[in-house]
């Protein structure tokens, strides 16, 4: 099965290679080439295409689509890193440490441009504007999710249930944006698009429950980010919230502390936080929330009306996206 998730990803990469941005002025576009070769999973176009496909099997008519969403997505870890000063991706330097944050803004900016550009490529005029109307409301989504990701940094009462909100639009709304823009580019009715939506979307939720996981006890050899980064930017992940709710009063204050004073000694910081985390328990909890909503994903694909062969990738890639080191 993972053979068929391979084989779109290659096709996908082919088309990237057929289609670099390189031109004048290089200090714009040789950025956006570097982001957009430098790896990464390419879990959206993957997902766009295995939509597509449920409904077409002429994939290559839904690659435009599979770049917008990767384009997009690119363009959105660019800002992301600059916002949350993170120098590492994908195991190299970001885009703002490599070259510098006006670059990466003004890079960022035109990758965002470059995405819409290829929806436009789409030519039945009736599918291109639903396409763009749903990625109008996922860009949207990710850009409020982030506002509230970065308000929550302050924040010491922050609740699982606007976590939940804010993890649903910064990450679950474009991986669910993929799938329902794949299907649309197809041609599938509004009831299969909104069914491959609410799959995306607890998927979604599952998958950035396990970045966050990651982000505090991943592997620093295999991660490709830098293991405690959310900690030192006081970020309110799901590991956080839930100490939080289950340590003592104690605790309590003094995860409040850890989080709301100044970094002066980063390690220091990142093992007093993570000894805290792992006293509580909270890596095992927050795994079961982690399954819980990838069983919600799990059973909206049962119910969706394909083929079940048919429907064999994308129980894998829902696993592939939940399981993951990198
Ligand atoms: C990173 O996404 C940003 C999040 C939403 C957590 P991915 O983990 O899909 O990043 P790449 O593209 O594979 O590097
Ligand atoms: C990323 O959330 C969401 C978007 C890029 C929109 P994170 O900030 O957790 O992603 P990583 O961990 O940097 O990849
Ligand atoms: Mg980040
Ligand atoms: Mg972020
Ligand atoms: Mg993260």
């Amino acid at each position: 099965m993972s053979n068929q998730l391979d084989q779109l990803r290659q096709q996908f990469l082919a088309y990237l290679a057929a289609h670099p941005f390189r031109k004048s002025p290089i200090g714009l576009y040789e950025p956006v080439d570097y982001i957009m070769q430098l790896g990464g999973k390419r879990m959206r176009p993957i997902l766009a295409l295995l939509a597509y496909q449920l409904f077409k099997k002429d994939v290559d008519a839904a690659l435009p689509v599979a770049m917008a969403v990767e384009v997009f997505h690119n363009f959105s870890l660019v800002h992301d890193d600059i916002m949350d000063a993170a120098d590492l991706r994908r195991g190299k330097p970001t885009v703002h440490a490599k070259y510098d944050t006006n670059t990466a803004i003004l890079s960022g900016d035109v990758m965002l441009i470059k995405s819409y550009q290829y929806l436009a490529q789409i030519g039945d005029p009736h599918i291109q504007a639903k396409l763009i109307q749903v990625f109008n409301q996922v860009a949207i989504e990710v850009c409020e999710g982030q506002q509230y990701d970065v308000d929550f940094e302050n924040r010491s009462d922050v609740r699982i249930d606007e976590y939940l909100k804010m993890i649903e639009y910064k990450t679950a709304a474009l991986l669910a944006g993929s799938l329902s823009m794949g299907a649309i580019a197809a041609g599938a009715d509004e009831a299969a698009v909104a069914h491959l939506d609410r799959f995306g979307r607890k998927v979604g939720i599952a998958f950035q429950i396990q970045d966050d996981l990651l982000d505090s006890f991943g592997d620093p050899a295999k991660f490709g980010k830098k293991v405690g980064g959310d900690i030192c930017q006081n970020k309110k992940t799901i590991l956080i919230l839930q100490a939080l709710k289950d340590g003592n009063a104690n605790e309590q204050a003094q995860l409040n502390q850890l989080l709301s004073t100044p970094t002066t000694n980063e390690q220091q910081k990142i093992t007093a936080v993570k000894s805290l985390l792992e006293h509580l328990h909270i890596p095992t909890k927050v795994k079961t929330l982690r399954d819980q909503y990838l069983a919600e994903a799990l059973q909206e694909l049962e119910t969706l009306e394909v083929e079940a062969a048919q429907k064999a990738p994308l129980f894998a890639i829902a696993n592939q996206l939940v399981d993951r080191v990198i």
